[in-house]
């Protein structure tokens, strides 16, 4: 079989970090003086170093809200000012990654294990927006991604026994080197797949909140504003929902 030849690039083509692309971009939103949530993830990454960018040079003055340890180590190392729940009631701008968005902005969420904050996070901001790159964009939520479920240890078994009942295969999630998996809240979490993707998203999410033992899925329903689809060739898709609110 020949191999396949490669695309040509016009002149001086340069190929971008799509995270890259993303992440900066979203940075674009923040404001002086804006409580923001800062996601969890490679591509917020990027949101993190352009704010940290921003701050230096333009003197932004903004007070972050991370969703996760890490984040909150990152920020606080690139000199982002950081503030806890327990001084701010409303958040005015969450900037976050996904691992799949569908059409509706609808999400799964917490391949980084991150989900419960995340989802409290964005629950208490005015306007949330999405980076990622356009694979991560599908017509059906849980086909390319498994969806994470954050579970109490104690309540393992029996939960588990449930996923199965609705015709989900669950996986514990372990760390690379065999232990289980505990989120900064230490709790587990369960990677449940489904054969032909999530139904009804939204159904979903409701039967997950009331089994005893699940503290929060991976499912984001109506809380993503906007998604920006980071490219290769540097630029960005933004995705507005219909009904925004702008920040
Ligand atoms: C963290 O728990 C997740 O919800 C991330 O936001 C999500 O997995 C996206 O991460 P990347 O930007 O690293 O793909």
């Amino acid at each position: 079989m020949s191999k396949p030849t490669p695309t040509p690039q016009p002149e001086g083509f340069v190929v971008k970090d799509p995270k890259k692309v993303a992440g900066s971009r979203a940075a674009e939103l923040v404001q002086d003086g804006m409580v923001v949530g800062l996601g969890t993830g490679s591509t917020v990454y990027f949101t993190l170093t352009t704010l940290a960018q921003r701050i230096r040079e333009e003197g932004l003055s903004i007070q972050g809200v991370p969703t996760s340890l890490d984040t909150g180590a990152k920020a606080q190392s690139m000199g982002i000012p950081l503030i806890g729940l327990d001084q701010v009631a409303r958040i005015d701008l969450t900037i976050d990654g996904a691992d799949e968005a569908d059409h509706h902005y609808r999400l799964t969420k917490g391949g980084g294990g991150a989900l419960l904050r995340e989802k409290i996070v964005a629950s208490l901001s005015e306007y949330v927006a999405i980076v990622m790159t356009p694979q991560k964009l599908v017509s059906k939520l849980g086909r390319s991604f498994a969806l994470p479920v954050e579970v109490v240890p104690f309540a393992g078994p029996v939960v588990n026994r449930q996923f199965g009942r609705w015709g989900a295969r669950a996986k514990l999630r372990r760390t690379s080197d065999g232990k289980i998996y505990l989120t900064d809240n230490h709790n587990q979490i369960y990677d449940l797949t489904f054969e032909d993707g999530i139904a009804d998203p939204a159904a979903l999410e409701r039967e997950l909140a009331i089994l005893p033992g699940v503290v929060e899925s991976g499912l984001f329903i109506d809380l993503a504003h906007r998604l920006y689809l980071g490219k290769p060739d540097g630029t960005c898709e933004v995705m507005t929902r219909v009904d925004p609110k702008t920040p």
